[in-house]
């Protein structure tokens, strides 16, 4: 079932569409120029809005002394708590080398030693200092920065700002062949349009603002993933929203996107204390503090919850020229009022990022013909229950190329699409908070059935308020709430606790868990399940 939306008033046409300007959308565009293929890049806001820019921490990468690609999939696996797809975490890691190389040459700077080395960090989950960065803690806008300015000029690719991809355009046999946008434009190009091309790819990012607070920018409402599901394709792994464990808590109802504190600062020495000033991390993990970010998150949570405390307290003071090692976070603090020299930092965990998303094969084809999705809307696999920290922008350098090279190599025809008989279907975008704040309340780093039930029963009745008048609100409020139910849906079926799954009534994992739930949602708007099993 298509959304409601306008017919288009316009058409234009490329070899492929890519949706998105983010580190994904970007390389797989860089990629598909290589090989000659037109281009056609829309994206909803500006070109550089979009998780890519705000990422803090860095880009995983085996480029060290001493690391291999071997023990860069040994703590994405172990990671991803037996989820991961290890074909998938083995391309990760061993094409991530030279996606990086790759970038570097494209135009990325990284962060230095005095010795003209690149600087390594470390993160959550790591067992080595294999984390680049850039701008200390600008790492995203170094890389945004970088590509963007690789597009530039090329006649070959068209890019539209302001561009909301709507729906897939699919001929009879469903092969996709363009897409439905809304442009917010000038003269020929304004409103309700469509673009035909011979393969979409999908790189819209995260869903975050499916919940009430999160690290992600309000761009990040998951409309891929929902175009790709009305499209027919399936999406796994949704229940792994994985929570930062240290987002700042700032005093306030104020919801949407919330500043990070890097877990590169726990990287460089912060440690994170109770309210007493008690360690607790040291007796939980043998990483303590950079234990992989489900588990911290949950202790995080647990302290909370025990003490009745708000938040929970991050000590930096110990790190040496703390502003010019993580100016953006620096900044951030001091706006906030604190500053990190000398105070405490309070940090509670929010939604960060979707671990699932559309179901894809080793080069980013989903099970619709023509359609591709690639970083943080796919699903590949390589992160599992939960994705090890910044292995995130490096799947889109990964899989940007070989989505790329698969759509060279294997460009069908154009065919035509057949017009949707429905006639759509569109919620208020009145309900947008009462989503964010049904999916906080049941369906956040602790679930259980009776948490999940009542918010698929709020989500239920939030159905029932539709809308008929299309614009850009009531699309991503849809979008919204088709996400929030299949992460509902999908929570609701793991009958255990993995990774940032973690249900209180069932807080074992469960080895006959060891499999992937899969949905889908058909024309008529019923979800239908299966269970994927997981190589060992
Ligand atoms: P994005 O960069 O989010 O880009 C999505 C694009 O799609 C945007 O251009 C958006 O405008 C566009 N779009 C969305 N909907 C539509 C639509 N309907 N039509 C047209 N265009 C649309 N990962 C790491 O690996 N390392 C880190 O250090 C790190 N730090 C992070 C810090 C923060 C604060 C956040 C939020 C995330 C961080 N991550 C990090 C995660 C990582 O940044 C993202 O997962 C990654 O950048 C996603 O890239 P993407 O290209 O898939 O999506
Ligand atoms: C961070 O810098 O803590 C975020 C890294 C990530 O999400 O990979």
């Amino acid at each position: 079932m298509k959304l409601l939306a306008g017919k288009p008033g316009w058409t234009t046409q490329a070899d492929v569409v890519v949706i998105g300007s983010g580190v994904a959308g970007l390389t797989t565009v860089l990629n598909l120029r290589a090989s000659g293929l037109s281009v056609l890049l829309v994206t909803k806001a500006l070109l550089d809005e979009g998780s890519t820019k705000w990422a803090q921490g860095g880009i995983a990468a085996a480029l060290g002394p001493g690391d291999t690609p071997d023990q860069h999939e040994s703590d994405t696996l172990i990671a991803g708590v037996g989820l991961c797809d290890i074909d998938a975490v083995k391309v990760l890691v061993t094409e991530g080398p030279e996606a990086v190389r790759k970038l570097i040459a494209r135009g990325a700077v990284f962060d230095t030693s005095e010795s003209g080395e690149i600087s390594l960090t470390r993160e959550g989950g790591h067992h080595r200092n294999r984390i680049l960065h850039a701008g200390g803690d600008a790492t995203g806008a170094e890389v945004s920065r970088a590509l963007l300015e690789a597009i530039k000029g090329d006649s070959g690719i068209e890019v539209i700002e302001r561009a909301l991809a709507i729906d897939a355009l699919q001929d009879a046999d469903g092969q996709v062949c363009g897409v439905t946008l809304h442009v917010i434009g000038e003269g020929t190009r304004d409103g309700v349009g469509q673009a035909l091309a011979k393969a979409v790819v999908v790189a819209t990012g995260g869903l975050g603002q499916v919940y009430s607070q999160t690290t992600n920018p309000s761009v990040s409402t998951g409309d891929g993933v929902a175009l790709a599901l009305r499209a027919g394709a399936e999406v796994a792994d949704v229940e792994f929203i994985q929570f930062h464990p240290t987002v700042l808590w700032r005093d306030t109802a104020e919801g949407g996107q919330q500043p990070l504190i890097s877990e590169a600062v726990r990287g460089e020495g912060a440690i994170l204390l109770n309210h007493k000033g008690e360690r607790f991390m040291a007796k939980k993990h043998e990483l303590a503090d950079l234990a992989p970010r489900d588990i911290v998150a949950k202790e995080i949570f647990s302290q909370m919850r025990q003490w009745n405390i708000p938040h929970v307290w991050l000590d930096a003071t110990g790190i040496k020229e703390f502003e010019v090692r993580f100016p953006t976070i620096y900044a951030s603090c001091m706006a906030n009022g604190i500053d990190p020299t000398k105070q405490l930092i309070p940090v509670a965990p929010a939604s960060h990022y979707a671990s699932g998303g559309v179901l894809v094969d080793l080069n980013g084809r989903t099970s619709v013909k023509g359609l591709y999705v690639c970083g943080e809307s796919a699903c590949t696999g390589a992160h599992g229950a939960n994705r090890l920290a910044s292995n995130s922008l490096l799947e889109g350098l990964v899989f940007g190329a070989r989505i790329a090279s698969d759509i060279a190599s294997n460009l069908p025809d154009q065919v035509l699409p057949v017009e949707d008989q429905n006639e759509g279907f569109l919620l208020s975008p009145a309900i947008k908070l009462a989503i964010q704040l049904s999916m906080s309340e049941g369906a956040g780093v602790m679930r259980s059935e009776e948490s999940l039930n009542e918010t698929l029963t709020t989500l239920n009745q939030l159905a029932s308020r539709t809308s008929t008048e299309p614009r850009i609100e009531a699309w991503e409020v849809s979008n919204l709430h088709l996400l929030a139910t299949a992460i509902v849906r999908g929570a609701l079926e793991r009958k255990e606790s993995r990774g940032s799954h973690w249900r209180s009534d069932f807080p074992e994992t469960d080895p006959l868990w060891h499999k992937r739930v899969v949905q889908r949602y058909d024309a008529t708007g019923n979800w239908s399940v299966r269970f994927a099993e997981v190589k060992p």
